[in-house]
């Protein structure tokens, strides 16, 4: 398949690139009036129209990929595709799709009830502590069955890959006893085996202590789950924060997972908490939220394999403070960023939204934000070798734009409809 008349092509990396850090994080490889071509699923090259059109398969020429010397690709010609195989971008944008490295978008029914708390001036700790919250989600998980879960959760998958997003993670949590977590964990899977978006799956146990346990009790509960939830899941993942889980406790189940389940943390949403450093101890793939951060976690996250994720969506939803994108630049890190879409502080999947407040809220320019919501949360999901840029044999995980489109309009006209077709 060819894509051609794509009036921007943008998010081109080289190849071998995992994530991007400090000022390589403003960076992007850019073609105007380009053609790019997929082989079963995947990019194999990508070049400028003027190389493509009315020319014959020019063998052993190189495409354009900046930043690398790899010459590889042959130059398609327009006939030698079948008419049905050619797609007229007719000037749009081509990127690469958006990928979502923090979400709880299997639960049900919903927290609107809290939504009208929240106006009225209840914190999202209040509401938690009567009973709300996180515990509210727990108990209509319970009294909903595995098959009706699955077909509530998956309008919202839908949703969010008509928005634009190609991969994301789901994870437990709404379930606090060992039958329900693994009920989330089987529709987790289900949803990975029916859709064509990349989906991976976390073990997140320890979101709030489950009805009827002690607090020590069901810690050593979410460790007894561990061997079972790592048949299913990818990663674990702690709520390291203040009314939480302590430090303590995000050591113990981080030690109890480690060979089976990979690190995501939550961390430093409520409080300045300990858990990014913890997290880092661990060799967490990402510690998230951020919110309060001091530069102790600045200085612990130098150095370390862990992506910094920000989710601006419930600071926005919240009212709590923006992470400090700008300073974890300077320092020299890279930032991801994701929608945390969830019934509680952010009932938004949409990665553009996402993307706008990055930019207008945390000041991170459209290149630095479009980074962090398509080749760094990639990273922070461990899928960055085959998501989240334009690089030849990476996945065709695409969305392609109406017309007149680039990528510091995507930011500013937030809500405008811009997306002409998503590839999977
Ligand atoms: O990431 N902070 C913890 N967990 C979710 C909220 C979940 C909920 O309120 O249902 C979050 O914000
Ligand atoms: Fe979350």
């Amino acid at each position: 398949m060819i894509i051609k008349n794509i009036g921007v092509l943008a998010g081109i990396q080289p190849e071998g690139v995992l994530r991007l850090e400090g000022t390589e994080q403003g960076r992007t490889g850019v073609l105007e009036d380009a053609w790019l071509c997929i082989e079963d699923g995947r990019i194999t090259g990508f070049g400028e129209m003027a190389d493509l059109v009315g020319h014959d398969v020019i063998p052993g020429m190189a495409s354009v990929i900046p930043g690398s010397d790899r010459e590889s690709h042959v130059i398609p010609s327009e006939a030698s595709v079948s008419p049905e195989e050619v797609i007229d971008a007719k000037g749009g944008m081509v990127i690469p799709g958006f990928c979502d490295s923090h979400t709880h978008i299997v639960y049900a029914g919903s927290r609107e009830g809290e939504f009208l708390d929240k106006i009225n001036g209840l914190s999202y700790e209040e509401i938690a502590a009567r009973g709300g919250g996180i515990l509210n989600s727990s108990d209509l998980l319970h009294e909903t069955s595995e098959d009706d879960l699955l077909d509530q959760s998956v309008i919202r998958v839908q949703e969010m890959m008509s928005k634009g997003t190609v991969a994301m993670e789901i994870k437990s949590g709404y379930g606090l006893n060992p039958q329900d977590e693994m009920k989330m964990l089987r529709v987790i899977r289900r949803i990975k085996e029916s859709v064509p978006a990349c989906v991976r799956s976390t073990f997140l146990g320890a979101h709030a202590i489950g009805r009827g346990y002690s607090h020590k009790a069901y810690v050593q509960a979410v460790i007894d789950m561990i061997p079972e939830a790592s048949a299913y899941a990818d990663f674990v993942d702690v709520f390291c924060d203040e009314g939480f889980f302590t430090v303590e406790d995000t050591d113990r189940i981080l030690s109890a997972a480690k060979g089976k389940l990979v690190p995501k943390i939550h961390a430093n949403e409520l409080a300045v908490s300990g858990g990014v450093q913890v997290g880092v101890k661990h060799g967490a793939l990402s510690v998230d939220h951020l919110e309060r951060t001091t530069d102790a976690e600045i200085a612990a996250l130098k150095g370390s394999s862990t992506m910094p994720t920000m989710l601006p969506g419930s600071s926005f939803f919240l009212g709590l403070p923006y992470g400090r994108a700008k300073d974890y630049l300077k320092a020299g890190l890279g930032v991801a960023l994701a929608s945390d879409y969830n019934p509680g502080s952010s009932p938004s999947g949409d990665m553009r939204f996402v993307m706008a407040l990055g930019c207008i809220r945390m000041r991170l320019t459209p290149l630095e934000a479009f980074n962090a919501v398509t080749l760094n949360s990639a990273y922070a999901m461990g899928i960055s070798a085959d998501y989240g840029s334009i690089t030849v044999g990476k996945k065709a995980a695409l969305i392609l734009t109406e017309p007149r489109w680039n990528l510091t309009r995507l930011a500013y006209n937030y809500t405008t409809p811009f997306i002409r077709q998503v590839f999977f």
